[in-house]
């Protein structure tokens, strides 16, 4: 079996009513599986028992579950399937391992994961416990931490999810974009004396969070002390610790980060000390136990009742099946209002790919476009398209079931919107039966005939409902855990390296050349469309 079966199976369901799936009165039991903190009801998916046994059986003769075993086993993956175009290991998951397992795995390297992690969690207790003070001997009020794309995302989501488990008392802000000002905007929140700066780059070498960190440290350099400063207040998280000296930051203050770790899998590297400075290390270590439940799920369970492999395989069925090209996320919930984005960098720049991982040029579709933001504003927005455009978009609905605030009516409208989307979505609206709605509201024949098609709603779009009780440390670490590993099935299914983004290299040497153009150099490279917008920018003028 290849994908080529499976998309022509799909698409020969493509029109079938998923409403009338449910004529199986068992669906919304038999569809829906319980895993770590999470709970997926996949019953408002176009497909049924057969073809999902299809799908398990195309899986397993790609044997997944070897894959799915060699990623635990931190197999050498130098040359093998998983990332062959860098020769490098992947084993983000085994931060989140108790050290025995680290142990196993790694054997006398794990001494230094382990060491990492002690040395984070005492720079956290003695920063929260003020037993750590700045270089004038100030409690510390903020935290800057500066990097980009993988080195963002992760603490990004986290912090703003786990907003109500912040505890120590200090803010953390992040900044990303190479863009003033954004640089401005931040700095103007902070003092000197009391904020403690972390750069977090795997390579160090990233042009935006270097251009970022040297304004920061430009800022810093007016106080009389800033030698001081320098030693003492500014952290690097990273694989290069060569070039993390040379910037001026002391050797005693960088956590390394591990070449088996790509950037956007790294929030659970010391990566995360930004979020744990926030909400503690007690904290910290429960996200990683929530997603360390969801690995243990995944490299445990039998691919038919494995949540990420059927969400994964799912995944596919839409994409190449019913060819869907994109994937909405909606979290119902204000604190996971940054999952769409964050998403979007692991899916898109883990997938979104049209080589297989062997160099062979790939006959099928890849990654989805994901896109998404929290609901209801969604509603309010885009999903008019979403209703009533020809396009079907698979969707994920993300819902905790407690909330967190003293506002109870909210989250019953909230939850209620939530449920009735996935509804709308799949129920759609007949002609018949708008026709027969503007007939109950009065409406003489001449009104029903014009108006009846605009209300009409096309309806079968599918969806996945996602569960938690609470959005809690260990409830997120194990929705991101999901998402991660139903990435990295989804990559394995299309053939591709998850693991790799080569992608966003022609565009940051592009980017140097410009600067150059931009100093006065030639260029008979670039189009005369960009020479042209140069000159602009250069003239500081449109005309
Ligand atoms: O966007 C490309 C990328 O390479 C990401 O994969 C990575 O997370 C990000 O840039 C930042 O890289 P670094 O951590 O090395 O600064």
């Amino acid at each position: 079996m290849d994908i080529h079966k499976i998309s022509e199976l799909a698409q020969q369901q493509k029109s079938r009513s998923i409403i009338g799936l449910f004529s199986d009165r068992e669906r919304a039991d038999k569809y829906s599986i319980s895993a770590a903190e999470l709970y997926l009801d996949y019953s408002k998916q176009n497909i049924n028992d057969n073809e999902l046994t299809t799908l398990f059986q195309w899986a397993n003769e790609q044997k997944l579950s070897q894959k799915i075993s060699s990623l635990f086993a931190g197999n050498k993956i130098n040359g093998s399937h998983i990332n062959n175009t860098e020769g490098r290991q992947v084993l983000h998951s085994i931060l989140r391992a108790p050290e025995s397992v680290q142990h196993q795995i790694l054997g006398s390297d794990s001494s230094e994961v382990v060491n990492t992690d002690k040395k984070m969690a005492a720079i956290v207790a003695s920063i929260n416990d003020g037993t750590l003070l700045s270089a004038s001997n100030k409690k510390y009020t903020d935290v800057l931490a500066i990097g980009i794309g993988g080195s963002f995302y992760g603490i990004k989501v986290a912090l703003s999810a786990l907003k109500s488990y912040q505890k120590s008392g200090l803010n953390v802000h992040v900044l990303a974009n190479v863009d003033g000002g954004a640089v401005q905007e931040k700095l103007q929140l902070l003092s000197v004396e009391t904020t403690l700066v972390v750069v977090i780059s795997k390579t160090f070498t990233t042009q935006e969070t270097l251009l970022n960190a040297q304004a920061v440290k430009e800022w810093m350099s007016i106080a009389t002390n800033h030698n001081d400063i320098m030693a003492k207040q500014w952290y690097a998280v990273s694989t290069n610790i060569t070039k993390a000296t040379q910037f001026g930051i002391d050797e005693n203050n960088i956590l390394p980060m591990w070449d088996w770790v790509g950037g956007r899998f790294s929030l659970w590297s010391a990566v995360g000390l930004p979020l744990a400075l926030a909400i503690g290390n007690d904290n910290y270590a429960r996200l990683k136990a929530g997603a360390y439940q969801m690995d243990e799920h995944f490299k445990n369970t039998p691919l038919d009742n494995n949540m990420p492999v059927i969400m994964a395989l799912i995944g596919i069925w839409n994409r190449n099946g019913l060819q869907c090209p994109s994937l909405a996320i909606l979290p119902y919930n204000h604190a996971l209002r940054a999952l769409p984005g964050y998403l979007q960098q692991t899916d898109m720049e883990s997938n979104g790919k049209s080589v297989s991982n062997d160099g062979e040029k790939l006959f099928w579709h890849t990654a989805p476009v994901v896109f998404g933001q929290e609901g209801t504003n969604g509603q309010h927005a885009f999903m008019q398209l979403m209703h009533q455009s020809d396009d079907i978009i698979p969707t994920d609905f993300i819902i905790a079931l407690q909330g967190t605030s003293q506002y109870t009516q909210h989250h019953d409208v909230l939850v209620a919107n939530c449920l009735a989307q996935s509804e709308a979505l799949m129920q759609g609206k007949t002609l018949q039966q708008a026709q027969s709605e503007l007939v109950e509201q009065g409406l003489t024949t001449e009104q029903v005939d014009k108006l009846a098609c605009h209300k009409t709603m096309k309806g079968n779009t599918p969806s996945n409902t996602i569960l938690m009780e609470e959005l809690s440390p260990e409830s997120l670490g194990a929705l991101l855990a999901l998402y991660e590993h139903k990435i990295f099935v989804q990559g394995i299914m299309w053939k591709v390296n998850s693991f790799d983004q080569w992608g966003v290299e022609l565009g940051k040497a592009l980017g140097q050349q410009i600067i150059n153009v931009m100093q006065g150099h030639d260029n008979d490279n670039l189009s005369a469309s960009s020479l042209t917008l140069i000159k602009k920018f250069k003239n500081q003028s449109i005309l």
